[in-house]
């Protein structure tokens, strides 16, 4: 069964409400007519009666909740958290209200920190950032996290690497240069991320253009110790560096440039060290090898909270909102 298959199935056997801010695209209600005919989640679009009649023509969206944001007898609840989450950052009930108005993504991120809603996707019509920011000012991170980070899960065709051809691609999508210590502790996030959505252990390479002091830079430095860092903090995790990526996942070259590490050879869960390598990496591999990139996932926040690219296809909606139901039961 493919990788997406699976997902849907998990996410069916225990279902999550996802909200949509999104209602101003065809696109959420395409996607919203197969996740609802399927029940791979309950959902909720905020939406004005005037912008959900204008682009859901044709589409078949009965058992969705609807929540104008501009007459919903639970808007005060969500203005007061709102207050009380960023008053100190000089939020007024007047700004709260009108942040609300202009943009459906703070009022999605307030439906899920209020109980009403387990997670929530964006982003087939907004920028990364303005996907994110809501969330990370809103939902903040996991106890016990400090930064949240990014990653793909890359499904290769007709390929020996990693698990059949399933990789952890971490961070594409959040930092643009990650600190040693935010690397390490997004080798312990990305691994746990591995693991609850492909039920295997993660090997996590942190990745460097040097295997095992082979070549000296500051970057290399960094890498070498973020592992170490890695290996301290999580005792039970399976990490090594730095590693270049054909000895992280090429048995051979791995045996050959970092003989006797546990990892070499056999990764499934990539660490980059900066935003620019995460994301061109993930993006080569998709376009060349013509691999599934599901993602950007977060991880790292309280609630999970998805972004969409926004060249999105439906398709792509609907296993994103797959994805965050499945990590909405992980949260619990
Ligand atoms: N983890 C946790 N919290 C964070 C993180 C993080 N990684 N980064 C920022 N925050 C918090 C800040 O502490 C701040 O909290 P506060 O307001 O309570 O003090 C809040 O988030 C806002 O932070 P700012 O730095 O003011 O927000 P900014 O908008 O400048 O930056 C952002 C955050 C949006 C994530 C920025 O780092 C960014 O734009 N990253 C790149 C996104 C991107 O373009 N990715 C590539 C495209 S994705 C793709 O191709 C699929």
């Amino acid at each position: 069964m493919a990788f997406i298959d699976k997902i849907f199935e998990k996410a069916k056997a225990d279902k999550k409400t996802i909200v949509l801010p999104e209602s101003m695209d065809e696109r959420t209600y395409a996607a919203a007519e197969k996740i609802l005919k399927e029940g791979i989640a309950n959902l909720i679009i905020i939406g004005t009666p005037e912008e959900i009649a204008k682009n859901s023509a044709g589409y078949d969206i009965t058992g969705a909740t609807i929540v104008d944001p501009f007459n919903d007898p639970n808007k005060q609840k969500y203005i007061d958290k709102f207050v009380e989450l960023r008053g100190k950052k000089g939020v007024t009930p007047e700004i709260a209200k009108e942040q609300m108005e202009k943009d459906y993504m703070y009022y999605a991120c307030l439906m899920c920190k209020c109980g009403d809603a387990d997670g929530a996707v964006s982003g087939a019509c907004h920028s990364t950032a303005n996907t994110i920011r809501p969330a990370l000012q809103l939902l903040k991170t996991k106890p016990g996290i400090s930064s949240v980070s990014g990653f793909f899960l890359m499904e290769v065709p007709n390929c020996e690497y990693g698990e059949d051809g399933l990789f952890v691609f971490a961070d594409c999508a959040v930092n643009p240069e990650m600190t040693k210590e935010q690397m390490a502790e997004c080798a312990a996030v990305s691994a746990e991320s591995f693991e609850s959505l492909v039920g295997k252990q993660a090997k996590v390479a942190m990745l460097s253009f040097s295997s095992k002091g082979s070549a000296k830079a500051d970057s290399v430095t960094k890498v070498q110790e973020a592992t170490e860092l890695a290996k301290a903090n999580y005792p039970d995790l399976l990490v090594d560096g730095e590693l270049q990526l054909d000895a992280a996942i090429d048995m051979k070259t791995g045996q050959s440039k970092a003989p006797g590490s546990p990892v070499a050879g056999q990764a499934n869960t990539l660490i980059f060290p900066t935003l620019e390598a995460g994301n061109i990496g993930y993006k080569l591999v998709q376009r060349l090898a013509k691999a599934g990139a599901y993602g950007p996932v977060l991880q790292g926040l309280a609630l999970p909270v998805n972004d969409l690219s926004r060249g999105c296809f439906a398709e792509d909606i609907v296993g994103t909102v797959a994805i965050t139901a499945v990590q909405a039961q992980n949260a619990q």
